[in-house]
Formats: structure tokens, sequence, C-alpha cells
């Protein structure tokens, strides 16, 4: 398991914990508009998500990793070449919805983070689409077997998660039920159900 800030030595409780103090964290970005503030469809952006929400927790919070990551038969990025993937990220348009997805796409493949990418990349894009189009996902409109199965066949062949996700798009681009169900939604991608945002917001 992962050295964390926490002196954690548990891995279920650590997941909790993670999920506790991270969802907080998301709840804040949202609520004292921090997120607002952050730059819109670049790594630099993506980095000041990952360290707000994970700077309590680990030491890597915001840093790009120097380990290689694998999931299932998929190899992400190597850190050979993450430096100059994620300066070619930053290049890429994000003009219409197509292109939004197709940059999503790439930085998933790129991984940047020792953990927690799933989770923050999801923010990053909903900040995109919020600035480029006045749209953002509805995350509990979107399956989370078909998204998964979406995002692994994502990097051969991009129509099926740019249809899934074009069909949870949503105009209501600052409900904070929408935003918070999103994150939690999110969380249950990755195995986090001990916690709704909800119940920790009292
Ligand atoms: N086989 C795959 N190929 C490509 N991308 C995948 C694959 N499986 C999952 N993904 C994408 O990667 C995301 C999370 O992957 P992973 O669990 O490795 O990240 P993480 O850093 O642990 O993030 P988190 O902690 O938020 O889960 C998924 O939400 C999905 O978007
Ligand atoms: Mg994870």
């Amino acid at each position: 398991m992962l050295n964390n800030k926490l002196n954690i030595t548990s891995e279920i409780e650590l997941s909790k914990e993670e999920e506790r103090i991270t969802k907080l964290k998301a709840l804040e970005l949202f609520d004292k508009k921090i997120i607002d503030q952050f730059e819109v469809g670049t790594f630099n952006g993506l980095s000041e998500i990952h360290k707000y929400l994970f700077d309590d927790i680990y030491d890597f919070a915001g840093k790009v990793r120097n380990v290689n990551l694998a999931k299932g038969n998929f190899r992400f990025a190597s850190v050979l070449y993450l430096d100059d993937v994620l300066d070619s990220i930053n290049k890429m348009p994000q003009t219409n919805f197509d292109e939004i997805i197709d940059k999503y796409i790439e930085m998933n493949i790129a991984h940047p983070f020792r953990e927690g990418n799933g989770r923050s990349t999801r923010i990053w894009l909903d900040l995109i689409l919020r600035k480029e189009l006045s749209k953002v996902i509805d995350w509990s409109k979107v399956n989370k077997e078909d998204y998964l199965l979406a995002m692994e066949r994502s990097p051969v062949r991009s129509i099926e998660i740019k249809k899934l996700l074009n069909s949870a798009l949503t105009d209501d681009v600052n409900n904070r039920e929408i935003y918070m169900r999103g994150i939690d939604v999110s969380y249950q991608y990755e195995g986090y159900y001990t916690y709704s945002i909800s119940d920790l917001d009292k």
C-alpha cells in the first residue's frame, strides 16, 4: 500500500479516510469557488485539482509520478515520456465536444499521478466542458460498467465513451446537487462507497 501522511498502515482504513477527506475537499473546491481559479484544460490545472484533493494524504499530491502504471492489459504513458506527453496534451484544442473528449482520453492515457487519476481527471474534464460549452456531465446518468468498458476501449476506439458522455450532458452547470452526486458516482467507479458527500456535509 502507499505511504501516507496519516500514518495509516491498514489498506482498508486508508481507503476510507482518503474517501472521507478528499470528498470534503472536493466539496470545498465547489463551495469556495476555488475550482474557478484553476487553469482549464492543462496539466497545470489538473495538478492544482489533484494537489487540493490529496495534499493532506500523500506527498505526491499534484506531482508527476515516477513509476510506471498499468491497468488490465493497458500500460499508461511511460515515465520516460510523461513530461513530453503532458506538454502535447496542453496544446490539444478544446473547442468542441469531440476535441474535449479526445483530450480527456489522452490525459487518461497519461495517468500522470501515482494514485487518484480517475477522480481528479473527471473534475478536470467537467471544468473544460463548463468553460467551453457551458455544459457539464451528470455522472449519475453514466453507468459504472458502461463507463469503465468505454474507457478501457477509448485508446483504440473513442466513439463509445463519446456517445456515453454526450448523452449525460446537462446545462445545469452550477447545480450543487449534480456536482455532489457526480463526486459520489466518480468515487463509486473506483470502488469507494463508504461515505456520501451529502452525509459528510452536515
Ligand atoms: N483498462 C483501462 N485502460 C485505460 N483506462 C482505464 C482502464 N481502466 C480504467 N481506466 C480509466 O482509469 C481511471 C482510474 O484508473 P486508476 O484506478 O488506475 O486510477 P487511480 O489513479 O487509482 O485513480 P482513482 O484513485 O481515482 O481510482 C478509470 O476511472 C478510467 O477512466
Ligand atoms: Mg485508485
